[in-house]
């Protein structure tokens, strides 16, 4: 059966020093605990390795935040999933909102992202989701479909059950302004038609689909408690180890 996740993006905040305080903290937070999710934290780049060599990773999995779409060489400031991979993170983030419209990343490019991480062993977390003017002309649900389709269908059904997917609602990024339980359980459960309809049933029931877009301690437990919500992809709130403990305490 599909896991539960709860996943931090740390986003482009905390020097090193600060990013292994907070790292640190929350290894020592979760040392006496037994979450009912996996747990996963999204660091920049420069933190992966000390992050990783400093939490239990039997308990606090690693995630780089972006990889680059081709394996090796002369491609300057860029860096490949086989490096994100040797520094013993085992996820990365890939398509968020914030890469699509700042970096202007593509379906195709993504696509040859996430072929990399598999091919490296990493876990995608694949980001999707539709701005305000979509859902408000009623084409959230086209959007959402169009980015899972032309990235992700043409892997195998065995390839496609390594992916974990991550709904964000562009809107409700950073806004304090969070999709209504009603309104993420729609959208899940839409994805898992779409799944259901590509992939059979199996491995759609066994896709993790997480929320994100301004989760925090106080409606995590509402969010997660939707049938098709798996988990949640957090920003903000996984900046601040108790907020974040109280989010992975909602399972
Ligand atoms: P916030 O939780 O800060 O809204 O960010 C969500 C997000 O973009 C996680 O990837």
């Amino acid at each position: 059966m599909r896991k539960n996740i709860v996943a931090g993006n740390w986003k482009m905040n905390k020097t090193l020093q600060e990013g292994l305080a907070l790292a640190t903290e929350l290894n020592e937070v979760l040392a006496g605990a037994t979450p009912n999710c996996d747990v996963v934290i999204g660091t920049p780049f420069i933190h992966l390795a000390s992050v990783a060599a400093t939490v239990d990773t039997t308990k606090i999995n690693v995630a780089a935040q972006n990889c680059a779409d081709k394996e090796s060489g002369a491609y300057t400031g860029e860096i490949s999933a086989s490096m994100v991979k040797s520094t013993g993170a085992n996820y990365v983030i890939l398509g968020h909102s914030e890469r699509r419209a700042y970096y202007g990343e593509t379906a195709a490019t993504l696509k040859v992202k996430t072929e990399l991480a598999l091919k490296n062993d990493l876990t995608p977390i694949f980001c999707i989701g539709e701005v305000l003017e979509e859902r408000e002309s009623n084409i959230h649900f086209n959007v959402v479909k169009s980015q899972i389709e032309e990235s992700l269908f043409d892997f195998s059904a065995e390839d496609f059950g390594k992916i974990v997917l991550a709904y964000e609602p562009v809107w409700a990024i950073g806004t304090g302004k969070t999709a209504s339980a009603e309104q993420a359980q729609e959208m899940h459960a839409f994805i898992r038609q779409t799944l259901t309809a590509k992939y059979g049933e199996a491995v759609a029931q066994n896709t993790s689909i997480l929320y994100g877009g301004s989760c925090n301690a106080g409606n995590a437990k509402e969010l997660f408690s939707n049938t098709d919500v798996d988990g949640g992809l957090i920003g903000g709130a996984s900046l601040k180890v108790a907020d974040f403990k109280a989010i992975i305490d909602a399972f």
